[in-house]
This record gives structure tokens, C-alpha cells and sequence, in this order.
């Protein structure tokens, strides 16, 4: 028997939520549905009233592809849900701070993706799960990726092909790099001699910079660097960085606003380097990062780059040990860029140190909000938040916000 609901919001993930609840992937608020009901989901749905601010999707995949989750939405629409998700969290403890308007990067311009791979009777299959699926679906004309990511598919394959069992599947993390693709393998067939000279054929063959198979580096015709400011900087295989060139400058145009007049400034989950060392051009910067892979090629980028302050790279492990009150009293800025749980021992202690400036970048509103609570309750104010979506047609919201110490007001 059909249902018809009207659906009135979306969900976190992007799912339209008409009363009950009632689940409808892929509506908008205000469409009229029918379809079946099965629990709380809806399937084999028929929009009976679309919304104005349904669009055609752009990608010829993304029915059957899980990637992206709000492609039949305006990009206008999304800017105001991604924003509005950021307002709510922030609202739900009474913070309404200014927002900045929202830069979202373009089209093809993700440096950087995780393909699953699977081997078949016929060669291999790489691509993007379908949703809430072990399916893999192909995707050679995909709109997120950078066109030289997508041209890394066959090598995937190939991947798959020679290191693989037909049981397990692949997770191929390809990231641009100015020498080529760096690659990075789990999943794969245990490493032996003859694997491993196979993988380094492979590599060779298809031009790639650096290739790793369990973290192990197997084959590299270049260093795959990245370059953060005037510093160059070869991170460990498979390390975390920004997902797209647009994305990262616009978060380090903020950071650097927020942060760049202070000569003393602790950048706090720092990565390979991405603000420290163009920050590092502006003032004396520690570095702080829980991974010590990544602190060290920080660290070296700095050493191999000239013309920058001085800059200090500690591994640490910023939830245990955060930095306390007389360790940040040197520095007339902070800049906190945590994984998606947020940083609330490191906050606990800058709301004991009053920091001037500090420069928040988050991956998670939900955390994020928790955290500037605190801030804000030690007497912080909350200057204005700006939402940077890296992942344009995800349901996924960045951003970064800024607050000030009260004594820096004055
Ligand atoms: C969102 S990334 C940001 C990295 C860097 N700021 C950038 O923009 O490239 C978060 C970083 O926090 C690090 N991290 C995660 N848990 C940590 C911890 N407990 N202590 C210190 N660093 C941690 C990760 O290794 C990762 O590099």
C-alpha cells in the first residue's frame, strides 16, 4: 500500500524527514511523496510535488553512486542547509555568531578520494560504494574528482588485478601530487618478493610518483611533495590533507586574518604543515600534531625551505597532553584544526589561558559548537563563523570561525 507524506526537513545525512518519522532519501523539504513504507523508510518513492529547489543532478552516476548525497539539490539550496546545520548546532547553546558567506569549492577539483576496488571474473572494478551498500559503482565521469585522479581508475585496477583476492576489496587512496599520483594501499594480498616486484612494474608502467602497500613504500620515481606556502613538504603515505586546493586557501586566507599579526602563534593538530609553514612566513610558529610521521616531514619541509620564522615541531597527543595554561601564554594566537570529535582538553585549557586570537577549523558543527561553548562561556567572543565546503554535493560541513580573548578587544 503507498504512503504520501510531505517531507519538512532534512536529516544530518542529507535524507528528506517528513512526521513520524518518516526516512526519504534524495527529497527536499516542502516535495509531497508516495511510496512504500517499511519501517520508518520509504522506498520505491514518486514525487508528487517536486520542490523549486530541485535540480537535475549534473553526474550521470549519481543514482546508483553513494558519493554524493544532495546532487538533485540548487547549489543554493545546499548553502543554506550546510549554513543552517552550522547555525543550529551553534544555536542549541545560544550562540549566534555572524556568518561569513559560504565558499564552496568547484566542480572536478577533489585532489584527493578513496576508490574501492574490486577484482571480477572479467579484471577489476573501481569506484565509489553505492549508498548504504558493499556494491561498488563505477564512476568514470564522476564530477567531484580532479580529472588526473580519475585517470588513476585503470591503475587501480591494475592494482587489484595483481594484489588482490575476489573475497576482499581494495581501499585505493589516490592524492595529487605535483610529481604525479601517490598512491596508498590497504586490503591487499600480503607482500611478498614477488608481489612486491609485480606492484613496483605496475607502478612503473602507469608513471606514478610514489606507490605504498600496507604503509610500506614499494615503489617512488619522484617525491610526491605538497607545497604549503614557499615550503615543500613530502608527508607520509596515505596522510591527511585538505581535499581540495580551493578549499585549503580559502580556511588559510581565515587563518591567516585571524591569526597572521601575532609573532608567537601554536598551530594545534597541524598536519603535515598546511598553516604552520605558510603562517611561519608571518611569525614563529609551534607546530603541534599527534602523528610523528607528519611532524617530521613538517619539520623537514621547513628545514629545506628559506626565508621563514622559526618553526618547532612536537609530536604529541593533543587529547591527552593538551597544551596548558603557562605553555600558551607566549603565543598571540592559536590555530586548532582537530579530527571530527573536536579538541575539548585542548579547549579546557585555553579557556584558562585567554589566547588573543584564536583561529578554530572544524570538520564536525556538532563538535565544534560543544567547543565554543566553552570558549565563549571562559569569556572568548565568538567574532563570526564561515562555512567551507570541500565537499560540494556531501553532506558533509566544514568551517572556520574566530574568537577573541576579551583583553584583545579593548
Ligand atoms: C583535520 S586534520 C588537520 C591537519 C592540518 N591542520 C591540515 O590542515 O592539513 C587533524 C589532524 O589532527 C591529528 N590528530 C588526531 N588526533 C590527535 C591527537 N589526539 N593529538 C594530536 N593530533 C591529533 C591528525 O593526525 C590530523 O593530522
Amino acid at each position: 500500500m503507498n504512503t504520501e507524506v510531505t517531507i519538512n526537513r532534512l536529516g544530518y545525512q542529507g535524507d528528506g524527514i517528513a512526521d513520524g518519522p518518516v526516512f526519504a532519501p534524495r527529497i527536499l523539504p516542502g516535495e509531497v511523496v508516495s511510496g512504500v513504507l517499511d519501517g520508518t523508510q520509504l522506498h520505491d518513492i514518486r514525487i508528487v510535488t517536486p520542490s523549486d529547489d530541485r535540480v537535475a543532478p549534473v553526474c550521470r552516476h549519481y543514482k546508483a553512486c553513494g558519493g554524493c548525497q544532495v546532487q538533485h539539490a540548487s547549489d543554493g539550496f545546499v548553502a543554506h542547509w550546510k549554513q543552517g546545520l552550522v547555525q543550529k548546532a551553534l544555536g542549541s547553546h545560544g550562540l549566534e555568531p555572524d556568518m561569513r558567506p559560504i565558499v564552496t569549492s568547484p566542480a572536478n577539483s577533489r585532489r584527493r578520494a578513496t576508490l574501492a576496488v574490486r577484482r571480477t571474473k572479467k579484471g577489476a572494478m573501481a569506484g565509489f560504494h553505492a549508498r548504504a551498500s558493499d556494491v561498488i559503482t563505477q564512476i568514470p565521469e564522476c564530477q567531484l574528482l580532479r580529472p588526473s585522479i580519475l585517470a588513476g581508475i585503470p591503475l587501480a585496477e591494475e592494482l587489484a588485478i595483481q594484489g588482490s583476492s575476489r573475497k576482499a576489496a581494495l581501499a585505493v587512496t589516490l592524492t595529487c601530487a605535483r610529481a604525479g599520483l601517490d598512491v596508498s594501499v590497504t586490503g591487499g594480498k600480503a607482500l611478498d618478493g614477488p608481489l612486491q616486484q609485480t606492484l613496483a612494474q605496475v607502478a612503473q608502467a602507469y608513471g606514478v610518483a610514489r606507490l605504498s602497500w600496507q604503509g610500506e613504500v614499494i615503489a617512488m620515481s619522484a617525491p610526491p611533495a605538497q607545497v604549503f606556502g614557499v615550503a615543500q613538504v613530502v608527508p607520509p603515505s596515505g596522510a591527511f590533507l585538505q581535499a581540495t586546493q580551493e578549499g585549503e586557501s580559502a580556511l588559510l586566507a581565515a587563518v591567516c586574518e585571524i591569526a597572521g599579526e601575532a609573532s608567537h602563534i601554536a598551530d594545534l593538530f597541524a598536519g603535515c604543515g598546511t598553516f604552520s609553514l605558510p603562517l611561519a612566513g608571518l611569525g614563529e610558529v609551534l607546530a603541534v600534531e599527534g602523528d610523528a610521521g607528519m611532524v617530521e616531514a613538517l619539520d623537514q619541509g621547513w628545514r629545506k625551505s628559506t626565508g621563514l620564522k622559526h618553526v618547532t615541531a612536537e609530536a604529541r597527543d593533543l587529547f591527552r597532553r593538551p597544551l596548558l595554561p603557562d605553555e600558551l601564554a607566549r603565543f598571540g594566537a592559536v590555530v586548532l584544526d582537530p579530527p571530527r570529535a573536536g579538541a575539548a582538553a585542548q579547549v579546557a585549557e585555553l579557556a584558562k589561558a585567554q589566547v588573543a586570537r584564536i583561529a578554530y577549523v572544524s570538520c564536525n558543527p556538532i563538535t565544534f559548537a560543544r567547543d565554543a561553548k566553552a570558549l565563549v562561556d571562559a569569556g572568548y567572543a565568538l567574532d563570526w563563523v564561515q562555512v567551507v565546503d570541500q565537499f560540494r554535493w556531501s553532506a558533509h560541513t566544514e568551517l572556520v570561525a574566530s574568537f577573541t580573548a576579551p583583553a584583545a578587544k579593548k
